[in-house]
């Protein structure tokens, strides 16, 4: 019961994530690249933190999943191994750096070249995170929601 709220949470929270760094990657751009005078602190913010409350939810189910086998041979099956090493790895990197340029631009969000590097680093962060979402062409007993 349990696991299936928080696996439905985690699976359709992907979408929520993806929009508010699509969201936030356009605003930045405007701020950086055109100038435009819009503030851009609460919007990646608040996409810090959702993606925060995912890794949150990815850490429970990493210790209730029927799908994370602590075991040396799940390193020979790629689906197992996905669970396992890859998907909890990339995006605990792209959470740290997502987390590092927040802090880096927080008090510079007000001027565009603040606004450049946290797009660096949020751009970066949204790549790794789309590379390691088991996505169901890729993971076969993966969802889309
Ligand atoms: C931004 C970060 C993350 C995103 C967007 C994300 C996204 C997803 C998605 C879409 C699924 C597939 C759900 C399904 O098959 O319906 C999934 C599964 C899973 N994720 Fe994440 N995840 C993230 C971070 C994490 C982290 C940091 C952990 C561990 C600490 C984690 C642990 C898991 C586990 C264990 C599963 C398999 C659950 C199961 O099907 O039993 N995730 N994740």
């Amino acid at each position: 019961m349990l696991y299936t709220i928080l696996l439905k949470s985690h699976s359709g929270l992907r979408w929520l994530l993806l929009f508010m760094f699509i969201a936030t990657l356009v605003q930045l751009g405007r701020k950086a690249f055109g100038k435009a005078d819009i503030s851009v602190k609460s919007i990646s913010l608040f996409t810090l933190i959702v993606t925060h409350i995912q890794f949150l939810i990815g850490l429970v189910l990493y210790f209730i999943s029927p799908k994370v086998v602590f075991d040396a041979a799940s390193m020979k099956d790629s689906i197992l191994r996905f669970y396992l090493v890859e998907h909890i790895s990339l995006m605990i990197i792209a959470i740290i750096i997502l987390t590092i340029g927040y802090s880096k631009s927080k008090q510079y969000f007000s001027v565009p070249k603040g606004a450049k590097k946290a797009f660096y680093y949020y751009l970066t962060s949204l790549v790794l995170i789309l590379i390691s979402i088991p996505w169901p062409f890729r993971i076969p007993i993966a969802d889309w929601f």
